[in-house]
């Protein structure tokens, strides 16, 4: 029995991926831009077993069933397919990220899925493989890969992967208000965005625009400014959504409480930014300096914990699930 572990930590999203040029090989309608948190990592051990008849896959101790079961079978089976294997698996997946609550848990389930199967089926992948491998399973996680800062590429199969990127010291402060499901799952509401949302087009073209002056931002060391563009990029992304037919609401009056409370920090002078993933939670960015004073000033609004950039996909081979 061959058995491999992987860790892997969410990623947000200064500029985001929100629309597919093509959905069988999820390839994105935009580049995006992120950063990988050192907080709420998960763990996924993948154990080969010739006496499956059918993937087992646990999360969080128990068992899974319906679209988070299938997922994990269908990249299974691609990365089956790559090492000419039929071996079913054991997948053991442990979360630390709120699931579903737009805090990208399928980010860095997919990265740890990705590092542990691959290892598991004797695939041997350098990083840039590891991410468009990633990638199949959830757009996101491409970026999980990869540790701090890292920009991925729209393009075709070969050239859509994630890759690390220089970018000023930041941190990001996250502010859960609220860590149930979504209603509408990112995948859905992304394909409704597409297919139903007027301003879907402006989306597209400003964002590609916003990725530029972002990354010329970070290579400026400019904290305000990549700050500025991502809380813009995040609400044109909000609009988009909210225009989609029927609507969607990810944003909540909590949301908006801190949306306001970040406002009013600038006035005073602190460089905080928001920005928020499909749901209501916020994450602010900031100079780590001033970290402590954004989470003083959120005091009372939402549960809140500070990160830092974070470390990369973990792959041991061999390896038993750990908790982290
Ligand atoms: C709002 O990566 O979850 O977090 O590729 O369909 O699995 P799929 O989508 P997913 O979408 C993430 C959307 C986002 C923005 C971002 O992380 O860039």
């Amino acid at each position: 029995m061959t058995v491999a572990t992987a860790r892997a930590h969410p990623n947000i999203a200064l500029v985001k991926y929100w629309g597919k040029r093509d959905a069988a090989q999820n390839l994105p309608a935009t580049g995006s831009l992120s950063m990988t948190l050192d907080v709420f990592p998960t763990t996924t051990t993948v154990a080969l077993d010739e006496t499956l008849d059918a993937d087992a896959f646990t999360l969080n101790g128990r068992a899974a069933s319906g679209v988070p079961r299938e997922r994990v079978i269908r990249f299974l089976d691609l990365v089956r397919e790559r090492a000419g294997s039929t071996t079913r698996a054991r997948v053991s997946s442990t979360n630390t990220v709120p699931s579903g609550a737009g805090l990208a848990s399928s980010a860095s389930g997919f990265a740890a899925l990705a590092g542990a199967a691959a290892a598991a089926y004797g695939l041997d992948l350098d990083q840039r493989a590891l991410t468009r491998l990633a990638r199949r399973g959830s757009g996101s996680a491409a970026r999980s890969i990869v540790a701090g800062f890292a920009v991925w590429h729209a393009g075709d199969d070969e050239h859509s992967f994630a890759e690390p990127v220089d970018a000023p010291a930041l941190a990001m402060v996250v502010a859960t208000v609220d860590a149930s499901e979504k209603p509408v799952s990112s995948r859905d509401a992304m394909r409704r965005t597409a297919l139903t949302s007027p301003y879907y087009p402006a989306w597209i073209s400003s964002t590609e625009q916003s990725l530029r002056a972002a990354l010329a931002a970070c290579r400026d060391g400019d904290v305000a400014r990549l700050g500025r563009i991502a809380e813009t990029n995040a609400l044109r992304m909000h609009a988009a959504i909210q225009a989609s037919d029927p609507p969607i609401r990810y944003l909540s009056p909590a949301s908006i409480a801190i949306l306001d409370r970040v406002e009013a920090l600038r006035a005073d002078g602190v460089g905080a930014f928001a920005t928020a993933d499909a749901g209501p939670n916020v994450v602010v960015l900031c100079r780590p300096g001033d970290a402590d004073a954004v989470r003083a000033a959120l005091a009372g609004l939402a549960e809140l914990i500070v990160a830092h950039p974070g470390p990369g996909l973990h792959v041991e081979l061999g390896a038993e699930a750990v908790t982290p």
